[in-house]
């Protein structure tokens, strides 16, 4: 069935639209009261995850208070090392930590490469679902981490604030490094592909901790595998469109662009409008706006959001988001006077002619 709202889509594809959609990346989350009381129920963050019918209802929140132009499916990119046995465990501020952690030439080959359908069913179930509920009212995204981001945190064993591990693993054991790093880019195609084929209208790669690399190392270990996903999901006949975001990746974009994908994402450090003079004919650009913006004043927010649209000029080709997650500190109202904005100011720039 033909979606309702197909904004999203068609500045993917560069397509004329009426105004710039927009969706927000961490849109379920701690900032909303509504979301806070699901997890609640749930217990924790995890089951939450894990329960389909849950993971759906979060989904769906943001929906019911903004106009919102895509919906982005509630998981995390941290389920593909749990269903590899790592054993993932989240706690309120202190984050996710894996208690077995990869470091060794045979703990990489011990994992396995997970089933989408039996080893991450319930992520799969979720996208039923979900696509189910949403009645075709707005895209779902689906969405994976990068081989590179989640072997930080399978290396580090949680999260990290210079990644001293897995960085030595790159340069002291780099067929090591190799071998995870294939293992997560093999498993991530799998995912994606039955993300898409539960539902999924477009996938997103995560690479947030690919700008902690240098350039050469960007070239090897991250965007090198984030090409296996894109070339593995055309070889598997995946065609819905895909976005790869690094953040930290400003410098990159041209090589990101040339990987065959049709979305990026960028953070706030880049100029929208030379991004767009760099890649915009090749690409659409997802951003990118500081969250930090969040916590001034609506006429602040409406006025950044209104310099965004205004740099990246006329014409397809932009949709409007963050340039990394909304924090849990936010006023929902603020968000809101962000959507509405993207999609009042963004008129005049694609009056037909
Ligand atoms: O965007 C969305 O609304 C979809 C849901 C989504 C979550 N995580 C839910 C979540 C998505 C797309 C992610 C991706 C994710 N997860 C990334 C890549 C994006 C980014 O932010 O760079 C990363 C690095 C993770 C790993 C992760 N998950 C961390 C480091 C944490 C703990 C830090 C924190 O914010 O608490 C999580 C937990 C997590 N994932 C939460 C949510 C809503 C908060 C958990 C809670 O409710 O307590």
């Amino acid at each position: 069935m033909a979606l309702k709202n197909d904004r999203f889509l068609r500045a993917l594809h560069r397509e004329p639209v009426d105004c710039t959609p927009v969706w927000i990346m961490r849109q379920a989350g701690r900032y909303l009261p509504e979301y806070r009381a699901t997890r609640q129920r749930a217990g924790d963050f995890l089951t939450l995850c894990k329960t389909p019918e849950l993971a759906c209802e979060v989904t769906l929140q943001p929906l019911e208070r903004f106009e919102l132009d895509a919906a982005i499916l509630f998981s995390d990119i941290l389920t593909i090392p749990d269903a590899m046995g790592l054993g993932l465990t989240l706690e309120e501020g202190v984050g996710p930590r894996f208690s077995n952690p990869v470091r060794s030439a045979a703990d990489i080959a011990r994992i396995g490469i997970p089933d989408p359908e039996s080893d991450l069913r319930y992520v799969m179930d979720a996208v039923r679902t979900i696509k189910s509920a949403l009645r075709d009212r707005v895209p779902l995204i689906g969405f994976a981490g990068s081989p590179w981001t989640l072997a930080t945190y399978a290396i580090e064993g949680g999260s990290s604030s210079d990644y001293k591990l897995a960085k030595k693993m790159l340069y002291d054991a780099p067929a090591d490094a190799h071998a995870l790093l294939d293992k997560f880019a093999r498993a991530v195609t799998l995912y994606l592909k039955a993300q898409v084929a539960a539902g999924a209208d477009a996938v997103m790669v995560f690479d947030s901790w690919g700008g902690a690399l240098s350039a050469a190392a960007y070239d090897e270990f991250s965007l090198r595998y984030m090409q296996l996903i894109v070339d593995g999901l055309k070889a598997a006949g995946v065609s819905v469109p895909i976005i790869l975001f690094t953040k930290g990746g400003g410098l990159w974009l041209e090589k990101i662009a040339a990987t065959g994908c049709q979305g990026v994402g960028l953070d706030w450090h880049t100029d929208i409008g030379a991004a767009r003079a760099r890649i915009g004919n090749r690409v659409c650009l997802q951003g990118n706006m500081d969250p930090a913006i969040l916590r001034a004043s609506p006429t602040a927010v409406e006025r950044e959001a209104a310099a965004i649209l205004s740099s990246f000029g006329q014409g397809s080709g932009h949709i409007f988001n963050l340039g990394h997650g909304v924090t849990p500190d936010i006023e929902p109202d603020n968000v809101k006077a962000l959507v509405d904005a993207v999609h009042r100011c963004s008129r005049q720039y694609h009056a037909s002619t």
